[in-house]
């Protein structure tokens, strides 16, 4: 079985980050989102993975590469514009052929052992499998209906409640996935819907079965969601300590700290990592803060944040807190009278006091 990563979406939701970085390269607890995906694929023992981008596919292509640092082929299908997930399947039926594949969505990072699934799917005997999680906002969402068990209806981000099974962004597939592509239309996001290729599935009598989900998923598709997911996987980690942290410095509970890093008169609570290369002094790293590398945090709190390569966070009154901050940021405060702010910021940044 072969493997298909849907990342050519343009991260909307993500302004002002995703104007220069790619939404599945975004890090949480200190990785792109993206490896997460593959690394859960190989885990299933799959070797050859097609990743299907778009505008950003320079960037992926140079951060993830060829797939030997797995020990994995990958393939780059390029997908011109985002015309949604069903485009992106049908334009990838060279790599596929017509083995059975698994779809997983970049900016999805799912816990479960992903060949718990591939064997429901062959123990099923299904031409179809998706995924399900029971969520609070079902019409944010591919939603499936369920009668005695078994899949009635599909519908993408349902305007009236109809049910709370929300799709996860993995599925599996055999090779009917494509004449039912065929067989849809453009949905009012202007899209071709995996969701209405799969009703159309089931309308011409196929099976669809599903699966349902035993840790937590995330769809990162908002900054609140980013944050989630990054105290989700922070939660997970084991701390170690590589740098240096001087006797003035405490360190409590689950903390990373990579090496060339170094901690002065300050304090971290975990769990939070911090990346290569990074100084920070007089200051407090709250719990669930991922600061990456290169970076300079002095005179200043954070917490539950994302920072990061090469950022300067100085001199901050109130601590920061629920933020992601891209590469390169400088938040410096002088703290001197008269006090006046000083703003170069990008199209669609926001910036709050609260
Ligand atoms: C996509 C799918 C949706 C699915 C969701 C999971 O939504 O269209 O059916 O429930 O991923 O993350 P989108 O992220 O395109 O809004």
């Amino acid at each position: 079985m072969k493997a298909l990563i849907l990342s050519g979406g343009i991260g909307s939701r993500l302004w002002p980050i995703t104007y220069t970085k790619a939404k599945q390269l975004i890090p949480v607890a200190n990785r792109p989102i993206l490896f997460y995906a593959i690394e859960s694929i190989v885990k299933a023992g799959i070797k050859e993975i097609g990743i299907v981008v778009g505008v950003t596919r320079a960037q992926i292509m140079q951060e993830v590469g060829d797939g030997s640092r797995w020990g994995v082929k990958i393939t780059y299908i390029y997908q011109q514009k985002p015309e949604g997930l069903a485009h992106a399947v049908k334009i990838s039926k060279h790599f596929l052929q017509d083995d059975s594949f698994l779809m997983f969505l970049g900016d999805n990072i799912i816990r479960d052992d992903l060949s718990r699934f591939i064997q429901e799917y062959y123990n099923k005997k299904v031409n179809a499998l998706v995924v399900l999680d029971k969520v609070k906002n079902p019409e944010e969402y591919g939603v499936a209906v369920l009668e005695n068990g078994n899949i009635v209806e599909l519908v993408e981000k349902p305007k009236h409640f109809i049910s709370d099974m929300a799709i996860v962004g993995l599925y599996i597939f055999d090779q009917n996935i494509f004449s039912a592509i065929e067989n849809i239309k453009p949905s009012w996001r202007n899209e071709l819907e995996i969701t209405d290729a799969i009703q159309e599935m089931i309308k011409s009598g196929f099976k669809v079965g599903y699966g349902q989900l035993e840790h937590w998923w995330k769809d990162t598709g908002s900054s609140q969601d980013m944050l989630e997911a990054n105290q989700r996987l922070l939660d997970d980690i084991n701390g170690c300590i590589k740098g240096m942290i001087d006797s003035q410095s405490i360190v409590q509970g689950k903390v990373i700290i990579e090496k060339d890093t170094s901690v002065i008169n300050s304090v971290i609570r975990g769990p939070a990592i911090i990346g290569e290369k990074s100084n920070i002094k007089n200051a407090y790293i709250g719990p669930y803060t991922s600061v990456s590398s290169g970076c300079e945090v002095e005179n200043t709190s954070i917490e539950y944040s994302i920072v990061m390569n090469n950022c300067k966070i100085k001199n901050m009154e109130k601590r920061i807190s629920d933020s992601l901050i891209g590469n390169d940021v400088e938040i410096l405060s002088c703290n001197q009278i008269p006090t006046t702010c000083s703003f170069i910021v990008g199209d669609r940044s926001k910036i709050y006091s609260i």
